[in-house]
């Protein structure tokens, strides 16, 4: 057995499907040589780069919209709760597009069976990886005792991604921050990984900063502490079988490259949002795809079919505009366009032919 999965107590489970596709003639290779081919086989690349859960920016139609410029990256939903899956409207908060895959749920929870159930419901639905959020530090989130407060309470988390693994064969993922609170010990950081690796977590998507979870907002909470990529390299060091996917701060392709070359994959957010057509370099300089990127003008007119076919079935016009406002950023007409597709008369009009302008505007 590895060292890491000894230090972890990890025993190699063939129980769920995800596990059993990856773990071919185990009596035959051996158990290192096993849990070695299951970080090996799942890995090339699948979370090089991912955009990042957003609560009210990543709905189905932004991602939607992501993935005409990028084949490749992988996407998360925003958070939804399992409390919200439990009573809620499934569809509703479930429903996605085919073409958006690889798509990830990001589920918000601390209850272990409720987790399961969500993340079951997230795997029926057709989902490719059930991720937990652990870095939300919001009062509404601890009021609910979960987000970046579960990073106090290993165990917990350890059970809930125990649960969800039972329930899944999807891949379990988590997404937290390197601390909380002034506690800036990597001690802590490290020992969190390591008691949620042991329940057989095997992607950690790490916001460099601290929670602060008294006195800043969540808006402050992504600014204010500062990022310390050093932590993410140090965890990807000392966890070498895991994934570790480094978020925060993260602005351009220079930063991106340099990171990769420390840690297995880069999740952006804000970036990837106010300027989405970062994301057209993704599939040749990570992927290695040879297909030329596709161009703004051929995004928008990608998007045209789908904004009359939502808007067809109920969605309004704005609901989708309001995501691809940065698609011209830092190009000439930019401004324009969004001004164009931020005009309230015609959007409540919800008439397609608005998209059309916009683009004609800045060609
Ligand atoms: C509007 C907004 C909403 C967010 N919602 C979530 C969320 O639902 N779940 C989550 O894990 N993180 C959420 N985050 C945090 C991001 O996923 C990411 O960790 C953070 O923005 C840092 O990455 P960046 O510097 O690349 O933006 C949100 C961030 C923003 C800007």
């Amino acid at each position: 057995m590895t060292a890491f999965a000894r230090k972890n107590g990890a025993t190699p489970d063939t129980g769920t499907p995800h596990r059993a596709r990856h773990l071919p003639h185990m009596w035959e290779i051996g158990i290192d040589s096993a849990i070695q081919q299951v970080t090996n086989a799942r890995v090339p690349g699948e979370w090089r780069f991912c955009v990042a859960p957003m609560m009210d920016w990543t709905d189905r139609h932004c991602r939607y919209f992501f993935r005409l410029i990028s084949k490749r990256v992988r996407l998360y939903t925003e958070m939804i709760t399992a409390p919200a899956l439990a009573h809620g409207d499934v569809p509703r908060h479930l429903d996605f597009d085919p073409a958006e895959h690889p798509v990830a749920l990001q589920l918000g929870g601390c209850d272990p069976g409720e987790l399961a159930h969500a993340a079951r419901l997230g795997e029926r639905w057709g989902y490719d990886e059930i991720n937990l959020n652990c870095g939300c530090p919001s009062e509404r989130v601890q009021t609910g005792s979960f987000g970046a407060c579960l990073m106090a309470e290993p165990k917990l988390v350890a059970d809930c991604v125990r649960a969800m693994r039972d329930a899944v064969g999807v891949p379990v993922t988590v997404k937290h921050r390197i601390g909380l609170d002034a506690m800036d010990d990597y001690a802590f950081v490290r020992d969190f990984v390591g008691v949620v690796a042991g329940a057989g977590c095997e992607v950690f998507i790490v916001h460099a900063r601290n929670a602060v979870l008294k006195g800043l907002s969540p808006k402050e909470n992504r600014e204010i502490p500062p990022l310390r990529y050093d932590v993410v390299r140090r965890l990807k060091r000392d966890f070498p079988t895991l994934t570790i996917v480094l978020n925060g701060g993260l602005d351009g392709w220079d930063a991106i490259e340099r990171e990769l070359a420390f840690v297995d994959g880069a999740m952006l957010g804000r970036a990837a949002y106010h300027d989405p057509y970062l994301l057209a370099e993704a599939d040749r300089r990570l992927f290695g795809d040879t297909a030329p990127a596709p161009s703004r003008a051929g995004v928008m007119a990608a998007l045209l079919p789908y904004a009359s076919a939502q808007i067809a079935g109920g969605a309004s016009l704005r609901g989708i505009t309001r995501h691809i406002l940065g698609l011209y950023h830092g190009v000439r007409g930019g401004r324009h366009f969004r001004r164009l597709l931020s005009d309230a008369a015609r959007l409540r009009d919800a008439d397609t032919s608005l998209l059309v302008d916009a683009l004609r505007a800045v060609q």
